[in-house]
């Protein structure tokens, strides 16, 4: 008789798991101008997780979100579809504040491009505590589309 194979298997990504993600992904934010860390925590429908964090830019324009950046990484690396983001942000004047930082309008609509229908929103504090849960789809009612 052979042995049984053992699939390998990893539990499911909780929130708690998301947000510390997010949060420990924001402590490698490039903010030399604004000062401000943003981390985002992205789990896709596959089950794929994904981190990103603020990288800015002397060109300060050119500066790069956290959700976009945890997003286009995850698409990078194979197609899907978004369903839970979670968002941490803190300055460095007081990394204990309760910063409500939810995405901008342009990472609400990098968000609508790949978001499933039941995609969810976290914004949490820098202590893990959750203050706003949302659905994506409630971010940005009109998305621009191509759709006719
Ligand atoms: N930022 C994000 O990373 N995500 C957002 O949705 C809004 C703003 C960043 C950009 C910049 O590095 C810093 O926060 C302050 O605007």
């Amino acid at each position: 008789m052979s042995a049984p194979v053992i699939a390998p298997m990893s539990a499911p990504i909780g929130d708690e798991a998301l947000i510390a993600a997010a949060l420990k992904a924001s402590q490698n934010a490039y903010v030399p101008y604004s000062k401000f860390h943003v981390g985002a925590a992205i789990l896709m429908s596959d089950g794929r997780m994904g981190t990103g964090a603020n990288i800015e830019n002397a060109s300060y324009g050119l500066s790069i979100c956290a959700e976009t950046n945890a997003i286009t990484t995850l698409i990078a690396e194979a197609a899907g579809t978004i369903a839970r983001v979670a968002v941490v942000a803190w300055p460095e004047s007081d990394p204990q504040a309760r910063v409500l930082a939810t995405p901008c309008g342009r990472c609400r609509q990098i968000i609508a491009e790949f978001a499933a229908p039941t995609a969810t929103l976290i914004v949490a504090y820098a202590d893990g505590t959750v203050a706003l849960e949302v659905p994506t789809s409630e971010l940005l009612p009109h998305p621009f589309t191509l759709d006719p």
